[in-house]
């Protein structure tokens, strides 16, 4: 069995960097560290922050005057104000490329533009979005919801870093008639629409697809689909342990891609069980040949 790694897989730059700070803040900060909300949406990496002293606070009140970490998802500016008036000390790690979005809404709502921002209205970068746009834009993640927006006199159109290009289009497509001036910023990350585009490629040329990540990444989630939709058998998995030796039985070619979330401890755990059952059957199948 051959196994193939995608050639953009894993952590994204936004990721590794706040991923570093909060590791490097865990050991030079006198008192704790905390994060709103967990640093990255993969459990194994905030398990071993948390092995550090980096825990994640539920609210603003429980953070005091603490260090605390603005993810690279971004926090409401309502929430980073909060913070700072409770005298917290606000090491701010919003992804460069996600503090563009906050910026380029607030710039809209201030233009006098309806802002739509295409995306997951639950997913807490959309939600960091949201505040910057003010209470009165409005997030659509369907063209239905689209197509039942008000009209207006101009709208400004953001998106999710992490949404894909493919239903950006179709979104926007059904926001067309909806106002005689429509600004849309294609504000999809580079990096995983790097890595939406080789799990493609690689998802067409092997048997099985593992994807590796979080549960709760989306993007790890939407890998997942991506791989599916290119007509790849395809497993999600949070680790090693969760590979199943049934999944790759008669296959010839497995690839392996995984979220912006993904560590690359994790991917490499993944290859060495893959590559360990590869080796197995192999030996296997040339004992077979050998026994009469
Ligand atoms: Fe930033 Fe893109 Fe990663 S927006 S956090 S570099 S997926």
């Amino acid at each position: 069995m051959k196994i193939f790694v995608a050639s953009e897989a894993g952590f994204c730059y936004g990721v590794k960097r706040a991923t570093k700070a909060a590791f490097e803040a865990a050991a030079s900060a006198a008192g704790p560290v905390y994060t709103l909300g967990e640093l990255i949406h993969n459990p194994q990496v905030v398990g071993r922050l948390e092995k550090v002293g980096v825990r994640a606070a539920r609210d603003v009140a429980d953070v005091g005057t603490s260090t605390v970490i603005i993810r690279s998802h971004g926090l409401p500016r309502a929430t980073v104000e909060a913070l700072a008036a409770q005298g917290a000390h606000i090491l701010d790690l919003t992804c460069p490329t996600v503090k563009a979005v906050q910026q380029r809404a607030a710039a809209l709502t201030s233009e006098g533009y309806e802002v739509v921002i295409v995306g997951d209205r639950d997913h807490p970068e959309v939600e960091a979005i949201a505040g910057y746009a003010g209470p009165a834009a409005v997030i659509v993640n369907s063209e239905e919801e689209a197509a039942a927006i008000p009209r207006a006199e101009k709208i400004g159109v953001v998106m999710q870093t992490t949404h894909t290009a493919a239903a950006c289009l179709r979104i926007v497509a059904a926001l067309l008639d909806k106002a005689p001036e429509i600004l849309i910023f294609n504000t999809l990350c580079d990096a995983t629409a790097k890595s939406q585009k080789a799990a493609l490629q690689l998802a067409a040329e092997v048997d099985v697809m593992v994807v590796v990540g979080g549960r709760n990444s989306a993007n790890t989630g939407r890998l997942a689909e991506i791989c599916r939709g290119a007509g790849a058998e395809t497993h999600h998995v949070e680790t090693a342990n969760e590979l199943r030796a049934e999944w790759l039985e008669g296959v010839a070619a497995v690839g392996v891609t995984a979220g912006t979330s993904t560590p690359d401890w994790v991917i490499e755990e993944v290859v060495a069980k893959l590559k360990a059952w590869s080796l197995e059957g192999g030996e296997a199948a040339r004992s077979k040949k050998r026994t009469p």
